[in-house]
């Protein structure tokens, strides 16, 4: 079963290749007034920074916790403003009352929500809110491309049971557990569906960072997209939970 050291093992390439959160998102959470200049943020599982940079840009202070030492040390390097801190969201002590916010971006399914739910309770002011989102790489609803259709008989052909825990897009149920034990409530749901379009070697790098995939599952995708023209447009859908602290 691959574990959460995948992403530190391909550290570069996770830099390079993760794409960025749409527009829209980032829109939304200034419309919401969760975004503004000194808001103190902390984020949990930063990797390379893929959201930590536009909260930067945002003009909020983050401190960021990331278990990876690799990526750790490229979030450094490359947003020297945010107080990096290299552990688990687990394991990681955070001062009470000290944040504004707490965001998740696309690491929830690592974490351990009975500990980390009290901790990121404990370390908001009262009435702060905790962001989840989390992009699905292939958006069902969108229309089925040939590419699709290979990435789709790619996992299909994968021995044993799919990785367990709720999906990207099991909204509902993510709803619950970040609800479970009372500490958040609800504030705003909303999907954002976006698309972009990848190179074979930009499919090689992104597919490589995900880490249910093999490196021979991942020479197949870029096979494909090499087969199909060179070019495939993608689907993508980043589900984002807004949470109260109550
Ligand atoms: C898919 S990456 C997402 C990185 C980044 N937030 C982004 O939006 O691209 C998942 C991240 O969660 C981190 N992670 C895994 N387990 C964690 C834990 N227990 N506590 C904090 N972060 C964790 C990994 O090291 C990795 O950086």
């Amino acid at each position: 079963m691959p574990g959460p050291g995948h992403f530190d093992a391909h550290a570069d390439v996770y830099e390079r290749a993760r794409p960025p959160y749409p527009p829209a998102l980032w829109e939304r959470l200034r419309e919401l007034g969760l975004l503004a200049p000194g808001v103190r943020v902390v984020e949990l599982g930063a990797g390379t920074g893929q959201a930590t940079g536009p909260l930067v840009d945002a003009g909020t202070v983050v401190t960021a916790v990331e278990p990876g030492p690799a990526l750790a040390e490229r979030l450094a390097r490359r947003l020297p403003s945010v107080t990096v801190v290299v552990g688990t969201a687990e394991e990681v002590p955070l001062p009470a009352a000290a944040f504004d916010l707490a965001v998740v971006a696309t690491a929830v399914h690592w974490l351990d929500l009975g500990v980390v739910l009290p901790a990121v309770h404990r370390a908001l002011v009262p009435g702060g809110h905790l962001l989840v989102w989390r992009t699905a790489f292939g958006d069902p609803d969108a229309p089925v491309t040939a590419f699709r259709r290979t990435v789709a008989e790619i996992t299909a052909r994968r021995p044993g049971p799919p990785r367990p825990g709720p999906g990207e897009l099991d909204t509902e149920e993510w709803v619950r557990r970040l609800t479970a034990g009372d500490h958040f409530a609800v504030r705003h749901v909303e999907h954002f569906r976006w698309s972009v379009e990848l190179d074979a070697g930009q499919v090689r790098d992104l597919f490589t960072t995900f880490s249910d995939w093999t490196s021979a599952e991942v020479d197949e995708a870029a096979a494909a997209v090499r087969a199909l023209g060179g070019r495939v447009l993608e689907h993508y859908v980043t589900p984002l939970v807004v949470l109260r602290a109550v």
